[in-house]
């Protein structure tokens, strides 16, 4: 792992040295890896940064419940079958066959959406190295072909699914949530050119991550909620005349941006709406007397924290 290549998927990649370094140190040794972590912590940005950066081919597949076990593998195109016959020409390979045929990564996004019988083929795929295809023969997967896949270990579609048999073929790289000083970096590279200032910037994306520890809300936003919201309240303030600092701005670019992303615990009498101008008011600061509207009801309970 040369310098020249850490220091270009640095330019891509903010943060995540230590990922970056274990990711390329698994590729190097020739394993298959999982990438786990919650939606929006830059699983995807890595991923396609090493494969990049490694100047490697690869594959992509969004994994979904569509994703059979034909369209990974491929089809024999049934208009020329019926002229050609079964013949390997009339083949068409899926992204499976190619990454197996060119020796390249085959990226599976959202792995544990995927159906049983298609995960199957990638536990085939993964123990034996090769893969039958019915009419067409066997298929080696020639040096360099590896599987490297994401998912969302909360994601409460077919999580449970992804069995041991696929943990055990392997190495596993676990994502957490950024720092804030690289959710900062983050929002940055995203409104450049919007010219925020850093001490709002900051604050929105404390907004955005104490969503994430907020005793009644069950899902917190990723840093994709802090970019919109960044963007949002900048284009809010054009529109509106304002400044990004005025308050009912900023409430109400965090409402747009963050009340569908989070997911209020059950058992919580209250709104999203209400949670997320709390927040906002936490660490922004509480407006008395003449913001009046008395947004959403949220309480305006005096002498707490002011920041
Ligand atoms: N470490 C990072 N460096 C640069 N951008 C990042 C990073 N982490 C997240 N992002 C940005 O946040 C968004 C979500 O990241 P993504 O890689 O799609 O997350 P995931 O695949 O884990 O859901 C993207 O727009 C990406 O630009
Ligand atoms: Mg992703």
């Amino acid at each position: 792992m040369t310098n020249a290549l850490q220091k270009t998927l640095s330019g891509q990649v903010v943060g995540r040295t230590r990922e970056v370094e274990l990711v390329l140190a698994a590729l190097a040794a020739d394993r298959h890896v999982l990438l786990e972590g919650p939606p929006g912590t830059g699983k995807s940005t890595l991923l396609r940064a090493v494969a990049q950066g490694l100047g490697i081919g690869f594959e992509f597949v969004e994994g979904n419940a569509e994703l059979t076990p034909a369209r990974l593998v491929g089809h024999f195109d049934p208009a020329r079958v019926l002229n050609d016959g079964y013949d390997p020409s009339v083949f068409v390979d899926g992204p499976l066959v190619t990454a197996m045929r060119d020796g390249s990564l085959l990226y599976v996004e959202e792995i544990n959406r995927i159906p049983e019988e298609t995960l199957n083929v990638l536990i085939t795929v993964m123990s034996e190295g090769e893969l039958n295809v019915p009419r067409l023969g066997r298929i080696a997967a020639a040096p360099g072909f590896r599987l490297v896949a994401a998912m969302n270990p909360f994601d409460a579609v077919g999580t449970a699914r992804i069995s041991g048999a696929v943990y055990d073929r392997v190495c596993r790289v676990a994502m957490s949530y950024q720092s804030a000083e690289d959710e900062e970096a983050i929002v940055r590279r995203n409104t450049e050119g919007a010219h925020i200032g850093a001490d709002w910037l900051s604050k929105a994306v404390s907004v955005v991550r104490h969503t994430r520890s907020h005793s009644d809300l069950r899902v917190g936003s990723s840093v994709r909620g802090a970019v919109d919201f960044a963007k949002v309240a900048h284009s809010l303030a054009e529109l509106r005349g304002a400044t990004i600092d005025n308050p009912s701005v900023g409430i109400d670019a965090a409402l747009v941006a963050l009340s569908g992303r989070v997911r209020v615990r059950e058992g919580s009498v209250r709104t999203a709406e209400e949670i997320i101008t709390e927040i906002w008011q936490d660490v922004f600061g509480r407006v008395e007397g003449d913001d009046g509207e008395g947004k959403a009801g949220a309480p305006t309970t005096r002498g707490t924290t002011s920041r």
